[in-house]
């Protein structure tokens, strides 16, 4: 089964718009934040974003991790939240201690303030997914995760919830039917249409607000793929 997520098998993603700020990339990165910005009105503010895929390993991480970068470059207070409980990744990539973190937060009742963490880069906090719980899914649907959104929304310009497969488990619906938006990620050679379709199907049954496709394109490079934005 090449496509099974293999637990304990994670790896940081590129921070490409950090190490290479003037790549073709990069500039992707920030054409989606200014589309996202421009998706954003007073009426339908768009404050909290849901990042999914329909499947493992299609890029929900590094476009989380990359459009957190280009948000809080363009200076704007962002918190990337690692809502991966089951396959976390957000603490290798930002290199951060991964001691406590999101689950802490669901289950102690301890604030987010207690237990973010800066990272190297101005105007970003990190909130990882903490120690791995047993019941990912009933802390995301918990009333004490309403209380968490309430908070960080009182604290970030931006929160960026970067999440598992919407195929394989239910996390990603669940905080899509809770945030402002909900941007899919397809990785080209990677991604089924079936797969894809299913996955808009299960996101509309929540009545998720779908902002629109990230394309994850073609590997050109070890680590460098093209990003496309589409709503
Ligand atoms: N366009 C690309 N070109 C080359 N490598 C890529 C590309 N996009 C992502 N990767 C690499 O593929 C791997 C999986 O990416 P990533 O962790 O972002 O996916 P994911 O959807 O979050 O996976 P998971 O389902 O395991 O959470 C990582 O090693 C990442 O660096
Ligand atoms: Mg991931």
């Amino acid at each position: 089964m090449a496509r099974e997520r293999k637990e304990n098998q994670t790896n940081p993603v590129s921070l490409i718009t950090l190490v290479d700020p003037s790549s073709p990339v990069s500039e992707q990165y920030r054409t989606i934040r200014t589309n996202l910005q421009f998706a954003s009105s007073a009426d339908q503010r768009l404050q909290t974003i849901v990042i999914t895929s329909s499947g493992p390993g299609e890029g929900k991480s590094t476009t989380s991790a990359n459009l957190a970068v280009v948000f809080a470059k363009s200076g704007q207070r962002v918190l990337l939240v690692d809502a991966d409980m089951r396959k976390p990744t957000v603490y290798k990539t930002f290199q951060l201690s991964n001691h406590s973190g999101l689950s802490t937060v669901l289950s102690t009742g301890t604030s987010v303030r207690e237990v973010a963490q800066e990272t190297t880069i101005p105007n970003l906090t990190v909130l990882t997914s903490g120690p791995k719980p047993p019941n990912p899914s009933e802390l995301l649907g918990s009333v004490r995760m309403d209380q968490v959104i309430t908070e960080v929304k009182g604290l970030y310009d931006i929160v960026i919830f970067d999440m598992p497969p919407v195929v394989a488990v239910t996390d990603a619906q669940i905080m899509s039917s809770k945030v402002d938006g909900t941007l899919l990620v397809i990785r080209e050679n990677v991604t089924k249409k079936e797969d894809a379709m299913k996955a808009k199907e299960l996101l509309s049954l929540v009545q998720a607000r779908m902002l629109g496709v990230v394309y994850n394109g073609a590997e050109q490079s070890k680590d460098q793929g093209y990003y496309y934005y589409s709503s």
